[in-house]
């Protein structure tokens, strides 16, 4: 798994230099009928789903277009409007997952049009889709998906953008802006990883006081926050759950007492003070809270602590906080020594329902 968090600047350049220079290519031609008067639903399982999400804020972001996501294993049982025309695209780094493809098989009965983001162009979802968008991670091992993810969002950041572009809502220059941020992520991912490495062995550390860790995020790192709890849960078997910071007042803030660890990701955006005042109330609580933002914090309350990520744009946010939860339940597992690589009760590829 370390490997493969370390692998991620190097797929991410990979993947970005294809759509450029091959795949995103000719975008209308390619894509023009397959999108345009659709409404989209991702789906997928899993990381794959908190892609799925990623991807619902970035087309509300860049496009007009009305997006949802489903996870896999409820689409297959749920009525489709058969008059509606729905472009589904389906998120899966095997293409072999076994809930998103029978969902697959379900939409194409019923008529409708897709699109599959995998990272296995020889898989079955490849063989049942309209179209495929390959990422190009390369081979992953470990059970828990870390690259596979980020060439995911990638991959929509950039579909996002170009529908984007072809339908006019939003200007050229917005679109060259955004190209340039993704053709720097690579980088900027590398100096994260070797940065952010110590403050994961640090974070680690505190997570082993703890009995149970949450993780808050709003807007786009909301999937995050659920990714980073389900990294969690697959490889250190810690209890944890992911909420959208808004949602704590609803109920989950009952949870917060003196044995839990709360990860607030906080972006530089319009909900960054909302988002510190979320990580307050639960300080205020006597939960311990670790606030990872690009802004420097004047922190107040002594159980919270701030740790320092590189300024994002929107376009390249879900990236900046996926990796450091990705190292922060790497360097946990490791203390715990749990079989990081095959976690017990997990396979690689899901193939039964
Ligand atoms: C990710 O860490 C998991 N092992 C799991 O949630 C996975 O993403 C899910 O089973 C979907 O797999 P797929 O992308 O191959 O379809």
């Amino acid at each position: 798994m370390l490997k493969e968090i370390h692998e991620q600047p190097e797929v991410i350049k990979a993947t970005q230099k294809n759509y450029l220079q091959e795949f995103f290519n000719d975008f209308e031609s390619k894509f023009k009928n397959l999108i345009l008067n659709k409404k989209i639903i991702f789906v997928g399982c899993g990381t794959a789903y908190h892609a799925c999400l990623v991807g619902e804020y970035y087309f509300n972001k860049y496009t007009n277009i009305d997006t949802s996501s489903e996870l896999a294993s409820e689409l297959r049982y749920k009525k489709i409007n058969k008059d509606e025309k729905i472009l589904f695209i389906f998120i899966s780094q095997s293409g072999e997952t076994m809930d998103t493809l029978m969902a697959l098989k379900y939409i194409k009965k019923n008529k409708h049009s897709s699109i599959v983001i995998t990272n296995s162009l020889q898989s079955s979802m490849v063989r049942e889709a309209d179209v495929t968008i390959p990422t190009y991670a390369d081979k992953e091992v470990g059970v828990a998906s870390t690259k596979a993810f980020t060439c995911q969002i990638l991959s929509l950041a950039n579909l996002s953008i170009e529908i984007g572009k072809m339908t006019n809502s939003i200007s050229k220059k917005d679109y060259n802006k955004n190209l340039a941020i993704l053709k720097l992520l690579p980088i900027k991912l590398k100096k994260l990883i070797i940065n952010f490495t110590p403050e994961a062995k640090k974070i680690a550390k505190k997570l082993s006081q703890s009995d149970t860790c949450y993780f808050i995020g709003r807007n786009i790192v909301y999937p995050i926050a659920l990714e980073g709890s389900l990294k969690l849960k697959e490889i250190s078997y810690m209890h944890s759950e992911g909420f959208p910071g808004g949602e704590m007042k609803h109920g989950p803030i009952a949870l917060i007492d003196k044995k839990s660890l709360t990860i607030c990701l906080s972006p530089n955006n319009e909900l960054y003070e909302k988002s510190i005042s979320n990580a307050e109330e639960i300080a205020a609580r006597n939960g311990k809270v670790i606030i990872l933002s690009s802004v420097k914090i004047q922190i107040k309350s002594l159980n919270t602590h701030n740790v320092s990520l590189p300024k994002e744009n929107f376009i390249d946010t879900p990236f900046i906080y996926t990796i450091p939860l990705q190292l922060i339940s790497y360097y946990f597992a490791l203390n715990e020594g749990t079989d990081i690589d095959q976690p017990r009760n997990l396979a690689k590829s899901v193939t039964v329902e």
